[in-house]
């Protein structure tokens, strides 16, 4: 089946007692036992609850993966992942990280004996270099942020395996409709299900998705000992996003493509990172891997007294952190999303005090470029 229509499918199976369309929203912390020593297979919310396992069940079918996971919020799906390591493990993790995720491993796990190298995990042969003896796992972006990096997963996954690793990829900006990284030898998805998937600016949520069973256990074990998991009102809310999930991508990456042709000829405009442009670094390994560029967009302007200009005349285009909504978004990475990333490895990566950050929504392109053409040109 094609995954626009396995999306739309979500949910679908549930509530055969009143054909309802719509999966219910199962508003209860807990449920009665018939009796003792029985159960009708839900217990208490935190351990399962039917609304978000029609979710889990959904997005496991999405990614190909025996077993997913839903969490209060991306950050709190990475941290209950990190539960499966122990003190003494090293990670090599992708270098132009969402700041969340390096504020977690440098500030918090680190705490906790974990250690990370921070590589280009587009490139195969810098990961294989920081692996040590310690090392348990990849973490890698499938399309890093903000600078849109492809990860070589066939590669990364045979570097794993040959190594005995685990590969875990964040799938945050193409989601399972663009790219499944199961399917490319990963052996954990995870998602900030506040973007694409849930798709309308309106809620927090993380998944995680694993390959095999017994991974998917652990992860449960988990999702359950430390309890942040997704409530039944929001575990709805991401289904509801999840079933125009193909429509919302095809538009979005329509858009983002005219967009950055059109900032690609701008005067103003001196670098786009897009990864459908032919000139960019991962355009041929996206062609091979995904089905499309995805719809995020990073692009440099000539002078820094640009940035508060684009940021405060654009009308349309808000000026606020997140992405992957129907409503397009402007951010500024230095000081937004990656202000937890070292200065010097900003300056390294080239997430400098020009660059700016697109999630290009559905809206009529045409209005989209008028409002970045009268906020440049101000
Ligand atoms: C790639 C990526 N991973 C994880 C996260 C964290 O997700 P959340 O904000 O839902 O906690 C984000 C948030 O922006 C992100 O961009």
């Amino acid at each position: 089946m094609n995954i626009s229509t396995q999306a739309v499918q979500i949910g679908l199976e549930w509530d055969s007692g009143t054909g309802a369309v719509s999966v219910p929203i199962y508003q209860t912390a807990t449920f009665r036992h018939p009796g003792l020593g029985q159960s009708t297979g839900y217990d208490y919310t935190r351990s399962g609850n039917p609304t978000r396992q029609s979710l889990e069940n959904g997005m496991a079918r999405l990614d190909n993966g025996a077993r997913a996971c839903a969490y209060a919020s991306g950050m709190a799906a990475i941290a209950s992942l990190m539960m499966l390591f122990r003190s003494g493990d090293h990670l090599v993790v992708t270098e132009d990280l969402y700041g969340g995720t390096c504020r977690l491993f440098d500030k918090v796990f680190s705490r906790f004996g974990l250690t990370f190298s921070y590589v280009d995990t587009s490139d195969c042969e810098a990961v294989k270099r920081a692996i040590t003896p310690d090392t348990r796992a990849v973490f890698a972006e499938s399309l890093t942020n903000p600078l849109l990096k492809f990860a070589d997963i066939p590669a990364l996954s045979s570097l794993c395996r040959d190594h005995d690793l685990l590969l875990i990829v964040d799938n945050t900006f193409l989601t399972p409709y663009l790219l499944r990284p199961l399917d490319l030898g990963a052996d954990i998805s995870l998602y900030s299900a506040s973007k694409y998937l849930a798709g309308h600016n309106d809620t927090i949520a993380g998944l995680i998705v694993a390959r095999d069973a017994g991974t998917g256990e652990q992860i449960y074990y988990h999702q359950n000992a430390a309890g942040a998991v997704l409530g039944p009102q929001d575990s709805w809310l991401v289904m509801r996003g999840i079933k125009t999930l193909g429509v919302r991508l095809d538009r979005q990456q329509e858009n983002a493509a005219k967009i950055a042709d059109w900032l690609q000829q701008h005067p103003l405009v001196t670098r786009v990172c897009y990864p459908g442009l032919e000139d960019h670094p991962g355009h041929a390994l996206a062609k091979r891997d995904a089905r499309g560029f995805g719809a995020m967009l990073a692009f440099e302007v000539a002078d820094t007294a640009l940035v508060e200009q684009l940021l405060t005349k654009t009308r349309l285009i808000s000026f606020a952190e997140s992405l992957g909504g129907v409503e397009s978004l402007i951010t500024f990475p230095e000081v937004q999303t990656h202000a937890d990333i070292p200065p010097e490895v900003r300056a390294r990566l080239g997430i400098n005090n020009r660059l700016l950050r697109l999630s290009v929504g559905i809206e009529e392109c045409s209005d989209l470029i008028e409002d970045l053409r009268q906020a440049v040109e101000a």
